[in-house]
């Protein structure tokens, strides 16, 4: 049963790459003639922003106009870790009127004061329905979801958020025939799956419920894409490491926790044991690959990448971390009393192979471990010491009123 499941997985997943050899519906014929073209363009589009600057704006052309103007992008889920940098970057291309921010809590004041910021629960589909009629949205990027640890914690929400929800915007997409970018995950790999190099096709059996949704997703938009030609792009982010911004309930959120508490307390009570092996980036890297992916002219030979960058273990952050902070210590669980998030991380690929994204739309991070490791201290380090300075002059404030 495992064999056939995994077997009739690999083979749709191949003739996903092969839509230039034998293809026959009109997507299929549109993406071919696209597809060529977009190898002849490639060298000028895309590698030239692989090293440096995001690439230039495009112009969009939609439904056959004669009139070119930016695309106007709605980005859900934008107070999160990963969304409030997307919404800035993408914002600093098109400008912020195309840019079109939304979520389900209140956003702090300066990020409604740079740019429109909509309520959008991705469960109400005649709401969401009435920001891409009114706001002309031509592409989606959703990144509303509960991730791996408050997934397993709140299963019905999970699944309503992270399924329910997606399928919402990806019926807008085919609706409004909307580009669509929804970001996939390790997790969505599972405790068979190959742990080292693990490649985009692959045995894929999650046993997690963030898992189980993002793989339902993943498959959901190659569906649309095969049967209804909806642009459906993904890549499967590893963990994210951000100083600015709180993770949202990940496994991989010691990874920013472990800064943190270097700086601020010198220890760090880990919640994953010492060798546990996981990918990484750094939160402008996912940024930069995301508009590479989202912003690429045609659509792709796959709808789902591998993104990676790098692979560590607890053991071999801190010691990195140690080169700054020398005394710097950590502790780890009790083997035979783990923490719950060891099982998801042990369903994880150690590392990822991530070449189909380097060859089809020139994917390349610029932060390893030592610049990643030196920057985030830097970036916490400031912060820190603003929050003395600001404590300082209030309490100086305070003093001085009292006198
Ligand atoms: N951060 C990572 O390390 C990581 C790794 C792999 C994949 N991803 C994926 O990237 C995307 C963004 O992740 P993130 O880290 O920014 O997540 P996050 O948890 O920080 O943010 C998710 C946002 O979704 C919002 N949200 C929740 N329910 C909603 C609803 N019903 N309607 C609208 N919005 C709702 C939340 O308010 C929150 O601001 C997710 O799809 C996630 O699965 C993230």
């Amino acid at each position: 049963m495992l064999r056939s499941t995994t077997t009739s997985l690999l083979a749709s997943a191949k003739m996903l790459r092969q839509p230039l050899a034998s293809t026959t519906t009109p997507f299929q014929a549109r993406f071919r003639n696209a597809a060529a073209a977009a190898s002849t363009s490639r060298l000028f589009s895309i590698s030239a922003s692989a090293s440096s600057p995001p690439p230039p704006p495009q112009h969009y052309n939609n439904n056959g106009s004669t009139k070119t103007r930016h695309p106007r992008v709605l980005v859900t889920g934008s107070l999160g870790q990963l969304g409030s940098g997307l919404v800035k970057e993408l914002r600093s291309m098109y400008g912020a009127e195309n840019v079109v921010a939304s979520d389900i809590r209140k956003a702090p004041e300066e990020f409604m004061a740079n740019g429109p910021f909509v309520y959008a629960d991705v469960m109400n589909y005649s709401a969401l329905e009435r920001i891409v009629v009114d706001w002309r949205i031509d592409w989606i990027v959703h990144y509303s979801a509960l991730l791996s640890a408050v997934a397993e914690k709140n299963m019905a929400m999970a699944l309503s958020v992270n399924m329910a929800g997606f399928q919402n915007m990806l019926e807008l997409a085919k609706v409004h025939r909307l580009r669509i970018y929804s970001p996939s995950t390790i997790g969505a790999f599972g405790p068979s799956t190959p742990k080292d190099n693990t490649p985009d096709l692959t045995i894929m059996r999650p046993n997690t419920i963030y898992g189980i949704t993002k793989l339902h997703n993943e498959l959901m938009g190659e569906y649309y894409r095969e049967k209804f030609g909806v642009d459906f792009r993904s890549a499967r982010y590893p963990g994210i490491l951000s100083a600015d911004t709180p993770p949202g309930g990940g496994t991989t959120d010691y990874a920013v926790d472990i800064f943190h508490h270097a700086v601020r307390h010198g220890h760090y009570d880990c919640f994953l044991s010492k060798d546990t092996r996981l990918p990484m980036m750094y939160l402008s890297d996912c940024i930069k690959g995301t508009v590479e992916h989202l912003t690429y002219p045609t659509p792709l030979p796959q709808s789902v990448y591998n993104l990676a960058a790098v692979s560590f273990t607890p053991e071999e952050l801190t010691k990195e971390i140690q080169k700054y902070l020398p005394h710097f210590t950590i502790s780890y669980p009790d083997e035979a009393r783990p923490d719950f998030r060891q099982a998801i991380a042990d369903s994880w690929p150690a590392t990822l192979d991530d070449s189909m994204a380097r060859k089809d739309f020139g994917w390349k991070e610029e932060f390893g471990m030592e610049n990643m490791v030196k920057l985030m201290l830097d970036k916490i380090q400031a912060q820190v010491a603003a929050e003395k300075k600001n404590a300082t002059a209030a309490e100086a404030k305070n003093a001085s009123m009292a006198a």
